[in-house]
């Protein structure tokens, strides 16, 4: 008889032992340890919009009646609302819980015990920590120098073992695009490809579209970074019809709350106001690329994102991440083995970039 006592004993061995993914820290812990308001701290961490989101959004969540029902299981209204935004039919779509949510559910609905995903590293590290949730075995290709993926290597990689391809578009943390050339490549294999473009309306390149021609490509993407939603979760995906079909009856049935449905109408109807911002943020980024690359002590990548990956070729990351956490600046930092001392920083408003490059003017003084 099992008893309550010691019950970890019966915790699957491989889920006790593993790492899991390291989320950032919350501003407002943060603020308390530095006796600062949450207000004042700058949030360069997550790659979130700093401008939030669309007004139509604060005012209709407020209007809203609707909190004390379920939402729609079958979701109809917004994958409709969804195919308005993106042109694919809302047969072939699946919203979630984030898209991080729906990373597991393609990994779940997929991978057996002792099957391959090719993870191209260093990544976004979901991939790894859900692929092997599932027993998933990580064959990970390193990109080159610059970050670029070596398709050709990927497909050296492909054995009977493998079942799926993961890999963001752009990358997640160093903003490096894939040329859609290489993806297609990938796609030809006939291994299902998972094409995360958590970042797209940032880089203007996506591979949506072909999402409907391909059979084995699946496409992500997610209203937490350009529509300024990281809090209320919605991510959402395009897959062939059957595949849409199977995650519809993975996922939990109410998984996409009344609030989130209601931000995305209001997100769809507020596009422009919302592009422009997108606009904003990325004519930064290339501000604060100059200004990272002016101080000498960093390298900064070039990013289709709305953050900047950088090597910190004088100094500790780890340091200059805390320094600029001492004046309330949140960044991150990574020193892996793939990712050896080096800062991501996420785009803000021009104030946050002139806050930024002072706090880590004086970071490089010492
Ligand atoms: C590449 C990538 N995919 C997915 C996500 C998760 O996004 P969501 O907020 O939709 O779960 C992120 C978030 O940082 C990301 O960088």
């Amino acid at each position: 008889m099992v008893t309550s006592e010691g019950i970890e004993r019966l915790v699957r061995p491989d889920l006790a032992s593993l790492g899991g993914y390291t989320p950032s820290k919350a501003p407002e812990s943060i603020a308390g340890e530095l006796g600062l308001r949450v207000e004042d701290i700058i949030k360069l961490d997550d790659n979130e919009n700093p401008y939030g989101c669309s007004p139509r959004v604060q005012q209709a969540l407020g209007d809203c009646n609707y909190l004390y029902t379920y939402p729609d299981a079958g979701q109809t209204e917004l994958r409709r609302q969804l195919q308005e935004y993106i042109g694919v039919d809302a047969s072939r779509i699946v919203a979630d819980n984030g898209s991080d949510q729906l990373i597991d559910n393609v990994l779940r609905l997929f991978i057996e015990p002792g099957d391959e995903v090719i993870n191209c590293v260093p990544t976004f590290d979901i991939f790894r920590v859900r692929a092997l949730i599932y027993g998933g075995r990580l064959v990970n290709v390193p990109r080159d120098e610059d970050f670029a993926v070596d398709a050709s290597a990927v497909k050296r990689a492909i054995s009977k073992k493998t079942k799926m391809i993961v890999l963001a578009n752009p990358n997640n943390p160093t903003g490096t695009p894939t040329p859609q050339k290489d993806i297609l490549e990938l796609v030809d294999t006939g291994v299902p490809v998972l094409a995360d473009e958590a970042y797209v309306e940032f880089s203007g390149e996506t591979v949506t579209p072909l999402a409907t021609k391909y059979k084995n490509l699946m496409v992500l993407r997610t209203f937490s970074k350009w529509a300024g939603l990281a809090g209320l979760r919605i991510g959402y995906g395009v897959f062939p019809p059957k595949i849409a079909e199977y995650l519809m009856k993975l996922k939990l049935p109410y998984n996409v709350s009344v609030a989130a449905r209601v931000a995305v109408r209001e997100t769809i109807k507020d596009i422009d106001y919302l592009m422009v911002r997108v606009k904003a943020i990325v004519a930064e980024r290339e501000r604060l690329f100059g200004e990272l690359n002016k101080l000498g002590w960093l390298k900064p990548f070039p990013s289709q994102a709305n953050f900047i990956f950088c090597h910190v070729l004088k100094g500790k990351a780890s340091e200059i991440q805390k320094a600029c956490q001492d004046r309330g600046i949140l960044i991150r930092y990574f020193d892996l083995p793939l990712l050896q001392n080096s800062l991501r920083i996420s785009v803000g408003k021009p104030e946050h970039t002139d806050a930024l490059i002072k706090a880590l003017k004086e970071a490089g003084k010492k």
